[in-house]
């Protein structure tokens, strides 16, 4: 029998990867699996503490390890952190069986969304955090893109239609069925 893909979201923080992978994954009955919740759970502190204990180089190579774990189950859908795409290893794994798709926003949006700036160690210390938000985006852009086998810009979307473009980019993707007309994704 043909195996289905996985169904990866990457991008930045704050751009709905969990909230988005959590609707898809009901939407098709997959299990829902998050590289950050992977890395908590097996380390037992959260990233934050990692980042603070163990510093960024050792947070990616436990990154790389809950990439490679997880990039064998299949399907599901699966969330990554937003420094996955800048390792090309990650990419290579996730790409073997699954469909890539890359949530986008303005650095505006991405600040209104990202709520509790101090559990996020990279822009918890920025003295100006939409600059630093811009910054960092643009320097990852052409790695997220390269990454992608397609983009949803999530900025000015529900999360139900942010929701219903990601599904139906993967579903083509995987060859299944287009949803039918009216379909709700709530
Ligand atoms: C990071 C994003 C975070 C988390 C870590 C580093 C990044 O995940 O992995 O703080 O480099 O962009 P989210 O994208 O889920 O917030």
């Amino acid at each position: 029998m043909r195996r289905l893909p996985n169904l990866v979201l990457i991008g930045f923080m704050a751009t709905g990867k969990s909230t988005i992978g959590r609707r898809c994954a009901s939407a098709l009955a997959y299990p829902f699996r998050d590289t950050d919740s992977w890395i908590e759970e097996r380390e037992g502190r959260s990233v934050k503490e990692i980042f603070a204990a163990e510093g960024e180089q050792r947070f990616r190579a436990i990154e790389e390890e809950a990439v490679e774990a997880l990039s064998a189950e299949a399907p599901i859908v699966l969330a990554t952190g937003g420094g996955v795409p800048l390792n090309p290893k990650n990419v290579s794994r996730l790409r073997v069986n699954g469909v890539v798709v890359l949530l986008s926003g303005t650095p505006e949006s991405i600040l209104l969304r990202a709520g509790d700036l101090d559990s996020r160690p990279l822009i918890a210390s920025a003295t100006d955090p939409l600059h630093h938000i811009s910054d960092l985006l643009s320097a990852r852009d052409s790695a997220y893109r390269l990454a992608a086998d397609y983009t949803v810009d999530s900025s000015d979307l529900s999360p139900e239609q942010t929701s219903r473009l990601v599904l139906e980019g993967y579903r083509a993707r995987a060859g299944l069925t287009p949803f039918p007309a009216g379909s709700r994704f709530d």
